[in-house]
């Protein structure tokens, strides 16, 4: 049997054989010729000659393979009560009609959509109807404000909004009409139209001229087929946190995208046609793009889409009884789900409730794996746990076990080694490569294999600038790490002012941005403190203005509220104080990374360019009276 070590290894000595290999488990209108295509590199593409349908290599395919009547997509909703199960045929049609909606509305190839919806059917349909035009669907997550939302519409210029009347988190019903209508209000873009999918248990009044109802567009609409796109165009733009408030569009191509996913499936997840995939995340979120909706259904897998919570939904076995009812062999979340559940039911007594007959897998990724929640996992669960390491950016993992070549020994703490396609190497400030052991700039050499972004929407500019600029040849990830004399490699976490909190990517850079536009604050930080739910939780240090003399509790609690409406209540950001100083190099730089030591009680060096040491012992007690 071929393994790791050989694979991987081909993978970077041959990277135009190997993934030559891996286009003919797709159909194409017209099989690539050309595997890579470096002439403008950095902007190298895959693919360059090949056309296809990413649509219908994910849903038309398998009908005409004779999955038909398979379900492709299982929907289990706890917080309405609600189940709905889609075979390919019931989701080709969907996906036809809707796509025939969107083209009404005059929705053509290269055109972008951008879809708001909670965790429904519709929202995998809709983005699945733009792939089938060839539009570019920008995917924006719920949890986000409309301000948030509204820069969004201002860059990617969308012809159409498809969106909900309500979402739901927990027990809280999330109005999605009125965050929509601030949002265009707010952006300067104006769309042609809004698909509006009604809820029952919220219908909202449409605007009319505007608005489309959902269900009477899909009904009117003649079926829309299929649109051969080159391999290289756009599939979707999706809009993470950078180190600013400008989010950036990372752009994901058609061909080298489908290739990648599908073959991940086989070889890092070990699900194939006709077995159960869960991805508990949100199609808000890349892991939501990539593994709730093209992957396992590139794959012909079926799909579990959930519009609950680990906990609360309405206990702590929620996990556990969608992954035994549905027959889920492998299921993806985010380590912060698994400290929920952990917390509410540390002896795992709702496991026993149920049969996990078919569960063989648990991956998890988005932030740093614990030992401890590893540990629990993987005793409780009794099936292979895996740590997996990757971004926005790169689409699927860039390391992991992978369960279909071979399964490696785990190291906790790691998310074990680099996938094939990933030159995955260390840099130091030099740019030289660090031995075995020693810290540095997680890094991959270029090309980035297929599946990997392309550039940034409407900005190469910023794309260079942001991940090539810093070291001539390599891809920067912004994640700081090493990779120890066995070739495992471990994440220490970003270097940079991006956060993740409860698994969710945060720019530090944004909150700082909306907390100094309150009237009362001088200047101000945000940082990333460690928290056993969360991961990390932001924690904003403000200089009031000369003069202000404010009630500190009051002022937090308005800072708070700000940033909830301009940003989100996915910022979780629950904590302000109210500090005279904040440390700074004598040439006026913030030092977030020595404050982020000592929050973490991390040892750290005064640094020798500080004005004024003092500053960071009253940081310190700051953080201790919290
Ligand atoms: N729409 C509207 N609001 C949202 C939202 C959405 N789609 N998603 C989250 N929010 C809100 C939450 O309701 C919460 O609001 P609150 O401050 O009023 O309580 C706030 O944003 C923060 O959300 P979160 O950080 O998710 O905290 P939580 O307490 O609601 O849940 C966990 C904690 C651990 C259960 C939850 O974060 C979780 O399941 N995480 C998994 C993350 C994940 O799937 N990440 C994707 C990468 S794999
Ligand atoms: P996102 O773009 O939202 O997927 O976030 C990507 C970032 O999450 C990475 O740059 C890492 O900082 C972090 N991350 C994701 N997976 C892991 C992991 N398995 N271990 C450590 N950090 C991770």
């Amino acid at each position: 049997m071929v393994g790791y070590d050989e694979v991987y290894t081909r993978s970077l000595a041959d990277p135009e054989g190997f993934w030559r290999e891996a286009v003919q488990a797709l159909e194409w209108q017209h099989p690539p010729q050309q595997v890579l295509d470096s002439s403008r590199a950095p902007f190298t593409r895959w693919f360059p000659d090949g056309v296809l349908n990413t649509c219908h290599n994910a849903v038309d395919r398998h009908v005409h393979a004779g999955r038909g009547e398979q379900p492709a997509l299982i929907w289990d909703s706890p917080v309405t009560g609600s189940q709905r199960v889609l075979s390919y045929v019931e989701l080709r049609d969907e996906v036809a009609r809707c796509a025939g909606a969107l083209a009404g509305l005059g929705v053509v190839a290269g055109d972008r959509v951008v879809i708001s919806m909670p965790m429904v059917p519709e929202a995998l349909v809709a983005m699945l109807a733009c792939a089938r035009l060839g539009a570019i669907h920008s995917v924006v997550f719920g949890g986000f404000a409309a301000r948030e939302l509204a820069v969004r519409i201002d860059d990617a210029r969308p012809k159409v909004v498809v969106s909900a009347s309500c979402g739901f988190e927990g027990a809280r019903l999330v109005e999605y009409k009125p965050l929509l209508d601030r949002a265009l209000e707010l952006a300067s873009h104006r769309v042609d139209g809004c698909v509006m999918l009604q809820r029952p248990e919220h219908p909202v009044a449409l605007v009319p001229g505007r608005d489309v109802d959902w269900d009477e567009a899909l009904a009117a609409a003649e079926p829309a087929g299929c649109v051969p796109v080159r391999a290289t165009d756009p599939l979707y733009v999706l809009y993470t946190s950078g180190t600013t408030g400008r989010p950036k569009g990372v752009v994901r191509d058609n061909g080298g995208h489908a290739v990648a996913l599908r073959w991940s499936m086989e070889a890092i997840y070990d699900t194939g046609p006709g077995e159960v995939f869960w991805a508990a995340s949100d199609v808000g979120w890349v892991v939501g793009h990539s593994y709730i909706v093209y992957a396992p259904l590139l794959a012909g897998c079926t799909t579990i889409v959930y519009e609950g919570k680990p906990v609360g939904t309405p206990d702590p076995g929620a996990f556990w009884r969608v992954a035994s009812e549905h027959g889920v062999k492998t299921l993806f979340t985010a380590p912060t789900a698994f400290r929920a559940i952990k917390k509410e039911d540390p002896k795992g007594e709702h496991l026993a409730r149920y049969d996990l007959a078919s569960f063989a897998a648990l991956f998890l990724a988005g932030e740093r794996l614990d030992p401890d929640t590893y540990e629990w996992a993987a005793d409780l669960l009794g099936v292979p746990v895996i740590d997996h390491w990757w971004q926005t950016e790169t689409g699927w993992p860039i390391a992991a076990n992978p369960l279909g070549i071979e399964r490696l020994a785990t190291k906790p703490g790691s998310p074990s080694r680099p996938m094939p396609g990933w030159d995955v190497r260390i840099l130091d400030e030099a740019g030289a490569e660090v031995p075995a052991g020693t810290e540095g700039a997680v890094c991959m050499r270029l090309p980035l294999p297929p599946g990997a972004l392309t550039t940034l929407w409407d900005d190469d500019e910023r794309f260079v600038d942001s991940y090539l600029a810093r070291y001539d040849g390599y891809y920067l990830t912004g994640d700081g790490g090493y990779v120890d004399a066995d070739g495992y490699l471990f994440i220490m976490g970003r270097v940079d002012d991006v956060i993740n909190v409860a698994g969710h990517r945060l720019s530090t850079g944004s909150m700082e941005e909306v907390l100094a536009t309150h009237p009362d604050v001088a200047e101000c930080a945000v940082i990333g403190v460690a928290d056993p739910l969360k991961g990390h939780v932001p924690h904003g240090f403000v200089v009031c203005k000369a003069g202000a003399e404010r009630d500190e509790q009051a002022l937090a609690a308005e800072l708070v509220a700000l940033v909830r409406e301009q940003v989100g209540p996915v910022a979780a950001f629950k904590h302000v104080h109210v500090v005279d100083r904040l440390p700074k190099t004598r040439s006026g730089k913030i030092l977030r990374a020595t404050m982020r030591s000592i929050a973490d009680g991390r040892a750290y060096e005064t640094p020798s360019t500080i004005d004024d040491p003092a500053i960071l012992d009253e940081i310190a007690d700051a953080l201790r009276a919290r």
